[in-house]
């Protein structure tokens, strides 16, 4: 593309926007230079933006072990486990874990991290994958559930439930609406890089946040504009739920109840997510009451 071209490229680009869901709305972490830039920043210890770091990861992991688990031996299901240190934890102590992501190289990075009899990670869309069955916990953390549109977000909380054994554990670690109406920062921004999430040779990266009320939806929009000329568009959306809507919602799809949790058991009102569970009926899958 002549560089003439990009603001035609971006006009254009933006004049398809109609919803929080249009078009592309998820950066392809799937793709394997997007996958690679993305475990830099799943290692870094810098910030918390792709990962947790690792005192975190280890406060989350204790909390999970004993008050959701209470301290028992169990098999463990992670979607969207990223480059596995949370299983990495859970395995140490004592439990079984399997992951599934779709990013190639935090799959590679996980299977290195992992090797032994009682973890397993699977290289799969989470949308397309056989969850298994027979898990006493099936947890999604993260926000990650957000990202997901509201019919995909049911369909994944449907298969997750399915995959639980009677009496097994749901855990959700979402977004809240505050954070993610608070990341509308009104005011499009620029970036130029060396390098970095886009690229690994120079790029522009011109963004524009949006808030869509209607839809109780947020979408990042980003126009990289590379320094052999091309131009790309990529998206992020996450959906907006309330306490009660995220109670509900693990109610819909038959769990007998739904806990929350704080910041993994901390009182931390300013967190910018939730963290709740919910437990499968141990005898039928009646709906819950
Ligand atoms: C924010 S990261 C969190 C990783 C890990 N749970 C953690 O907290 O360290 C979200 C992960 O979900 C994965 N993911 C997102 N959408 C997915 C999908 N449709 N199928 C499989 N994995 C997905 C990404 O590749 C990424 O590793």
């Amino acid at each position: 593309m002549n560089q003439n071209d990009f603001p035609r490229f971006v006009l254009e680009a933006r004049s398809h926007i109609k919803s929080a869901w249009s078009g592309i709305h998820k950066i392809p972490w799937n793709e394997p230079g997007f996958s690679r830039r993305m475990l830099a920043e799943h290692l870094s210890q810098e910030h918390d933006l792709a990962s947790r770091r690792q005192k975190t990861i280890d406060r989350h992991v204790d909390f999970i072990h004993a008050e959701i688990l209470h301290g028992v031996p169990s098999h463990i299901s992670d979607l969207g486990c990223g480059p596995g240190f949370y299983m990495q934890r859970l395995m140490r102590l004592g439990h079984r874990c399997c992951g599934i992501d779709f990013s190639p190289a935090s799959v590679a990075y996980a299977r290195n991290l992992l090797q032994c009899d009682s973890a397993s990670v699977i290289e799969a869309d989470l949308l397309e994958a056989d969850f298994g069955t027979g898990y006493d916990l099936v947890m999604l953390l993260f926000g990650e559930f957000n990202t997901f549109t509201p019919a995909e977000g049911r369909l994944l909380l449907n298969k997750a439930v399915a995959a639980l054994a009677p009496g097994g554990i749901l855990l959700l670690e979402a977004s809240r609406r505050t954070a993610l109406k608070r990341a509308d920062g009104g005011n499009p921004s620029w970036l130029a890089a060396e390098h970095g999430l886009f690229s690994d040779s120079p790029y522009i990266c011109l963004q524009e946040n949006r808030w869509f009320e209607d839809e109780n939806a947020f979408r990042s929009d980003f126009f990289v504009l590379q320094s052999d000329g091309t131009a790309q568009h990529y998206a992020s959306a996450a959906q907006a739920y309330s306490d009660e809507e995220y109670a509900g919602l693990l109610l819909d799809c038959g769990l007998a109840e739904a806990h929350f949790y704080g910041d993994y058991g901390k009182d931390n009102p300013d967190s910018d997510f939730v963290v709740l569970s919910g437990r499968k009926e141990k005898h039928t899958g009646k709906p819950a009451v």
